[in-house]
């Protein structure tokens, strides 16, 4: 195995790889439908793969959203997914962090996501109490619910979410 992990944006042809990534990476959850409907609107996505030994070890989306009431610009991150053979390996890190230094070069404000603080908090996200998610989450989420403003200074904001058509599902956002 390589210790040399590319990380590109995403292109058609990557399609039938990131379709067998995703069941490896989330065997209980079936995630492509979302992906592939995302994936679909490059507009709204900023796509990453993380390649190594030539093959597609690791995919991030980024997907644009705004916050209701505010000129914000936010960012909502997931899925993230790394292929079993490359977990712990710095593959998801090293997606997060390109996604990251591309959306501060696009004057994106804040990202959120929905995921595990203890992984996020590693990349500097935390708890989000003033921009609410889309769907109310049940309270055992509520941890899970994170931010990571990327210009320091800016003052938070308030409000909830706007998701593009693909994340207006209830289902995304309940266990
Ligand atoms: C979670 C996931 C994206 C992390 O990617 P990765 O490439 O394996 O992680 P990295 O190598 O960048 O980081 C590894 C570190 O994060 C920690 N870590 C990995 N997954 C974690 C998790 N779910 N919760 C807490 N810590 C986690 C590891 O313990 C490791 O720490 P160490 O270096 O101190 O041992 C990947 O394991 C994955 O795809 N898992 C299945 C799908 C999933 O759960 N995705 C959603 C993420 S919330």
């Amino acid at each position: 195995m390589s210790n040399t992990i590319e990380i590109r944006e995403s292109v058609e042809t990557d399609a039938a790889e990131i379709g067998s990534l995703y069941p490896k990476a989330f065997p209980d959850e079936d995630l492509l439908p979302l992906v592939r409907e995302l994936l679909q609107d490059a507009t709204i996505t900023v796509s990453l793969v993380g390649v190594a030994d030539s093959q597609i070890a690791g995919h991030v989306l980024f997907t644009r959203c705004g916050v209701v009431g505010s000129s914000i610009k936010a960012s909502l991150l997931g899925p993230l997914a790394v292929a079993p053979e490359w977990q712990r390996r710095g593959v998801g890190s090293a997606l997060v962090r390109a996604g990251l230094q591309r959306l501060r070069e696009e004057e994106v404000d804040v990202v959120c996501v929905l995921g595990d603080p203890r992984y996020y908090g590693r990349h500097g996200f935390e708890q989000e109490s003033r921009i609410e998610p889309p769907f109310r989450l049940p309270p055992e989420w509520s941890s899970a619910w994170q931010s990571r403003y990327l210009d320091d200074t800016m003052a938070p904001c308030s409000g909830r979410l706007a998701v593009p058509v693909q994340w207006q599902q209830p289902a995304l956002w309940a266990p």
